[in-house]
């Protein structure tokens, strides 16, 4: 049976280069990984009081529910002034609490950053790191993913124009599959 992925993309904007690379890694994908992108552009701004008192937004529980049922998580982001984009960090954090209820403990994930800069949103990609550690996700170590010229990447239908990154990110994917299966609880 195929492992279900859940896949963030830390942009809003219609015509994101990482909503387009979201969409190319469920292309490159082997069989055995089923990718879908989860929205986490209408989740309210954290706000503890809420878990508190014992209303969450409606979003919030639905967000936490739909992520706790996927069996691996996969990022694509763009970089925010060198750190993780606040919609993105909101989603972190969002489906982080109630304190010791963290739907993201034990799920394999793995990150791709992109940007039109050449250093490939290297710094948010290790932000983002930094709290999945802490968020007990085993986070792929190798390879690494920061793909800089997104503005070049891309034909009018969202494929991946140069042979070699296609030929890297499949192989990205195929490693992310034995990730998965290997870290699968
Ligand atoms: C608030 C803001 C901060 C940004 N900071 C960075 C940055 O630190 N490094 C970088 O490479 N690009 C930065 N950019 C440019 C983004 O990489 C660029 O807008 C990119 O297209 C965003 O990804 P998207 O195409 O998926 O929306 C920034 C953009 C915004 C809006």
């Amino acid at each position: 049976m195929s492992k279900k992925i859940a896949v963030f993309v830390g942009s809003l904007r219609k015509e994101s280069y990482n909503l387009k690379m979201a969409h190319a890694l469920a292309g490159l994908a082997p069989p055995s990984l089923e990718l879908e992108i989860v929205d986490i552009g209408r989740l309210p701004l954290y706000n503890q009081d809420y878990d508190d008192e014992g209303k969450p937004p409606e979003a919030w529980t639905a967000f936490r529910q739909r992520v706790k049922a996927f069996d691996g998580v996969l990022f694509v982001t763009p970089e925010h002034n060198r750190s993780v984009p606040a919609a993105l960090k909101n989603a972190i954090d969002v489906a982080s609490r109630p304190y010791g209820k963290s739907v993201w403990a034990r799920k394999p994930g793995a990150v791709v950053s992109v940007s039109p800069g050449a250093m490939g949103a290297f710094g948010a990609n290790h932000h983002l790191r930094q709290s999945l550690v802490f968020l007990d996700v085993p986070v792929m170590q190798q390879p690494e993913a920061y793909i800089g010229g997104a503005a070049q990447l891309f034909d009018g239908e969202g494929r991946i124009t140069n042979e070699k990154t296609r030929e890297f990110l499949a192989k990205f994917m195929e490693t992310f599959a034995t990730w998965v299966a290997r870290n699968s609880s």
